[in-house]
């Protein structure tokens, strides 16, 4: 007997790439060149099967006019975004931060008086890059740590990716360039190769849903000494690049870092910050 098989899917024609890259584009900030067609297209595919459609133009009008949609619209994102990340990433920005930045940031605040220290890790992905913060902050403050009321935040606009944040399990790979004695002290090995991240450590990271494109929650975001911010603006385009940025030097304190991606330069977006030159890295400072 012949099985029924549905239909693969039809290509995705010019017209329906641009519908739906301009859809992407308005709800998220995510843009997607000329070139990216077929990337678009393949990461779509998945989201056709999950409705049972095998046209691209059916999924656009789900999206854009069926009233249930709002579920579907993070289950796009899921599929849009990019979430390669791992855990000290560009090592030379981390040691930046703990040799330079953190000692610096917190000498200050004595100075004033103060024992609030807030990290925004903005586009944390699985939670790589906060846990690192995480434990640097840990690793710099030491036994003083009690005396600080520390908090990490970690925004995505990725369910998918803010739920394995939460689970805070790694493999191997992620853990490359973490140093071993911090393995040791700030991961316990599962026996089934992933190492889960410690109490302590889980303790100081807050994940939360956030989308970078809507400005209105993203100015809400305030009082932070240092922002992590890296590798997004890639995904983004000139205008919403600006945009952004310009909120997040609104979302440091004075005298606050920003960090971002080490491919990624401000040149063209940005003037407001003074930009701050470390071994190997760089920093943009709200002077
Ligand atoms: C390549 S990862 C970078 C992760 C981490 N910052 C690092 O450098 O290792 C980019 C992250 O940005 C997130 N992202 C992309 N567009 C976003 C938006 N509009 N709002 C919030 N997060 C977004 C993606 O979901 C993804 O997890």
């Amino acid at each position: 007997m012949i099985e029924a098989r549905s239909a693969p899917p039809q290509m995705m024609t010019d017209e329906i790439f641009k519908l739906l890259r301009d859809f992407i584009y308005e709800t998220s900030g995510i843009f997607f060149a000329d070139d990216k067609k077929s990337q678009l297209e393949n990461r779509l595919l998945l989201r056709l099967k999950a409705h049972n459609l095998n046209e691209f133009d059916k999924y656009y009008y789900l999206l854009k006019y069926d009233p249930d949609s709002g579920g579907e619209l993070r289950a796009l994102f899921d599929s849009v975004t990019t979430n390669e990340t791992s855990f000290f990433r560009n090592p030379t920005q981390i040691q930046a931060l703990q040799e330079q930045v953190l000692p610096e940031t917190l000498a200050k605040k004595q100075m004033a008086g103060e024992s609030r220290l807030r990290l925004w890790s903005a586009g944390c992905s699985t939670g790589d890059e906060p846990y690192t913060l995480a434990i640097v902050v840990t690793e710099v403050l030491k036994e003083s740590i009690p005396s600080w009321e520390v908090k990490i935040v970690a925004s995505d606009i990725s369910e998918k990716a803010l739920r394995s944040a939460g689970a805070a399990q790694y493999n191997e790979y992620t853990l490359r360039l973490v140093p071993q004695t911090i393995k040791e002290q700030y991961f316990t090995p599962n026996g089934d190769g992933l190492y889960t991240v410690s109490d302590d450590i889980r303790s100081l990271v807050e994940p939360g849903y956030l989308n970078f494109a809507d400005a209105r929650r993203v100015e809400l975001m305030r009082g932070f000494d240092i922002i992590f911010c890296r590798n997004v603006l890639i995904y983004f385009d000139d205008d919403l690049r600006r945009r952004f940025v310009s909120q997040l030097y609104d979302n440091l304190n004075p005298g606050g870092y920003l960090f971002i991606g080490h491919a990624e330069s401000l040149h063209n977006i940005s003037s407001a910050f003074k930009l701050v030159h470390f071994p190997g890295a760089l920093a943009y400072k709200k002077d």
